[in-house]
């Protein structure tokens, strides 16, 4: 079965977005080779915060701007990031990282935070992965109730 079906057979039956990202991340997590993190940073005032994940524990939050995944976040731009040791202000919640992928999570322009996938080799990540993921993502973002969660974080 593609990945595709697999994402929309686990996201289809549910709209509670924690759930689904809960699924989305172990789904990626364990079926994609090479990965040691995988998980979703949630936009909460003017910060990122930690969402549901699969790894090792990691930074609670990140400052808009700051990180890979505050750069991703603020300019509503997916990042490829081939040795994260080269990008200036690289957050390391696990140092096994070495390269990272970060897409946005925007829906009608608005943020609601990113997905983050790091991998413990260089150059892990190429623009093949990058479209690859973003379709999966939007399988999520399309089965999720987004406002409802954007509330919760931003109560
Ligand atoms: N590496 C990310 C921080 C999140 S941990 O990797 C899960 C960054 O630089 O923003």
């Amino acid at each position: 079965m593609s990945s595709t079906s697999s994402i929309n057979e686990l996201l289809s039956e549910e709209s509670n977005f924690i759930s689904n990202a809960a699924n989305f991340s172990a789904y990626i997590f364990n079926n994609y080779e090479n990965l040691n993190w995988v998980g979703f940073y949630m936009l909460s005032g003017d910060d990122l915060l930690l969402s549901v994940f699969q790894g090792k524990p990691a930074c609670l939050r990140i400052s808009l701007g700051k990180g890979v995944c505050g750069y991703s976040a603020i300019n509503k731009k997916p990042i490829i990031v081939s040795d994260v040791n080269q990008f200036a202000g690289h957050i390391a919640c696990d140092t096994a990282s070495r390269s990272e992928i970060v897409i946005p999570i925007i829906k009608n322009d608005k943020l609601y935070g990113v997905l983050d996938i790091d991998s413990p080799i260089i150059s892990r990540f190429n623009n093949a992965d990058l479209e690859e993921f973003t379709n999966l993502l939007n399988i999520l973002i399309e089965n999720s109730d987004l406002e409802k969660i954007y509330d919760y974080y931003n109560a």
